[in-house]
């Protein structure tokens, strides 16, 4: 089979990957030649993609895989068309569908009849039908009758999809009466896992929405929680161990937030929509709260902040990812700022330029002297850190350090929900 999947980033391209090394021809449409060109060469731009490099090396070696820019001439030789491209949310705190739109507006003059397009790209619910549809239609082909449209929301963490494009049931769900049949056949053909097919292309959107909101509503709770535990002076990491011994509850660690380009953006696709959305609004709230929180915390135990040096370490929305969307390292930064502190970033994972972009000044080598330190995302670089030498007081911005190895390191801890070692 002819597979075009449009937009290879860091979803589309270990899909259009995996696809081929099961043997299909894929076409990697994007609108980046650089990246076009990187993939044709058989280099990964996704090096902290657990075991992309391999799979890709092998599948451009043997002419399974190509990437194009010319998204037209690849659909028009594709029985099936998948789309990567990336929606992000506006300043409104509306989707913006734009990059996704043009990629319609490409693939409507490129479909042939009998083409199935299937939408990965997690939307706003009705999105599929109601908008991008009809934009396939444009090209002069009609719905249901010369080609079939399905949503199937991909389910991964970033780091491991490959290993995770096959792990969980495909969950699809048709816009036309075929497309629903046509995206589950698909997905069992290229994958040979289970696939969960839904109602309609609606039930799968909501399905992939539920998921998200689940999970910043649960890490909005556990936040909450954790201030409650700062009212008492207990620890909230013992609390929710707790907890959660019983199978029914399943609370989420806190933190300073929610980044990345996932579980902060998808409550406010529900936000945008027809229907109740004030769990999601305020969940959104609590955990956009959270880096304000933290600092002030801070505050309490250093006093004024003026002057002081601050270092946060790890800007990547998550450890061990070179993602930086949406990371809550950059509100930090302003919270710490607004205060007068002076701080410096440092990410074992991004260039000098990578740490710039996001407003810090690059903390210089070797890491020490500050009055202050937060680990943000804890790369697993820096389990080898001396934390005596960064700072006297160090910040666990998602409780993820070992408390015992800093205290033992003559380090005051800092979590959230958690109370500060004795001075
Ligand atoms: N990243 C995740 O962990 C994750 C998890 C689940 C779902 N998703 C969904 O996958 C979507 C894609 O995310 P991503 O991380 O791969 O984004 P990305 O920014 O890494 O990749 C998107 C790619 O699309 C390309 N593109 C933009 N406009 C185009 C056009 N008109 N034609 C062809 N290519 C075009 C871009 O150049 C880019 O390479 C997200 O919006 C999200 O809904 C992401």
């Amino acid at each position: 089979m002819n597979v075009s999947v449009i937009g290879i980033g860091r979803i589309g391209l270990p899909l259009a990957a995996t696809i081929a090394s099961r043997g299909h021809t894929v076409f990697g449409c994007d609108i980046d030649a650089p990246l076009v060109d990187m993939v044709n060469r058989g280099e990964n731009p996704i090096p902290d993609e657990a075991g992309l490099g391999a799979v890709l090396g092998l599948v451009v070696a043997a002419g399974n895989l190509r990437a194009t820019t010319d998204t037209v001439a690849a659909v028009s030789q594709s029985e099936a068309v998948l789309f990567a491209v990336a929606v992000d949310v506006e300043e409104s705190g509306r989707a913006d569908l734009r990059n996704l739109y043009a990629a319609c507006e490409s693939v409507a003059r490129g479909m042939k009849p009998g083409t199935l397009c299937i939408f990965d790209t997690t939307l706003p619910v009705g999105t599929t039908r109601n908008d991008l549809a009809p934009r396939l239609e444009a090209g002069g082909l009609k719905l249901g009758t010369d080609f079939s449209v399905a949503f199937s929301p991909e389910r991964l963490l970033m780091g491991r999809i490959i290993e995770d494009l096959t792990k969980y049931p495909k969950v699809v769900g048709g816009v036309d009466a075929n497309g629903g049949d046509r995206a589950a056949a698909f997905y069992r053909e290229v994958f040979g896992g289970e696939v969960l097919q839904l109602a309609s292309a609606e039930t799968a959107e909501l399905s992939k929405l539920s998921e998200g909101a689940y999970r910043d509503l649960n890490i909005a709770l556990a936040n909450e929680l954790a201030q409650v535990a700062d009212v008492h002076g207990v620890d909230i990491s013992e609390v929710i161990k707790a907890a959660n011994s019983q199978p029914y509850c399943h609370l989420h660690v806190p933190g300073t937030g929610v980044g990345g380009h996932c579980i902060p953006v998808y409550p406010r696709f529900l936000m945008q929509g027809e229907g109740p959305s004030s769990l999601s609004a305020l969940g959104r709230a609590v955990n956009d709260a959270m880096p304000g929180y933290a600092v002030q915390r801070v505050e309490q135990l250093v006093g004024d902040l003026t002057g002081k040096r601050v270092l946060i370490l790890g800007l990547t929305f998550r450890p061990d990812v070179a993602v930086t969307p949406h990371t809550n390292a950059v509100d930090l930064l302003r919270e710490f700022t607004a205060r007068g502190a002076v701080v410096e970033g440092h990410d074992a994972l991004l260039s000098e330029a990578g740490v710039r972009e996001l407003g810090f000044e690059p903390a210089r080598e070797p890491l020490s002297g500050y009055d202050v330190a937060v680990v943000h995302a804890k790369h697993r670089s820096y389990n080898s850190l001396n934390w005596k030498a960064l700072a006297p007081l160090l910040v666990d911005a998602r409780n993820a350090l070992d408390r015992a190895t800093v205290e033992a390191a003559g380090v005051r801890y800092l979590g959230i929900g958690r109370p500060v070692s004795p001075d």
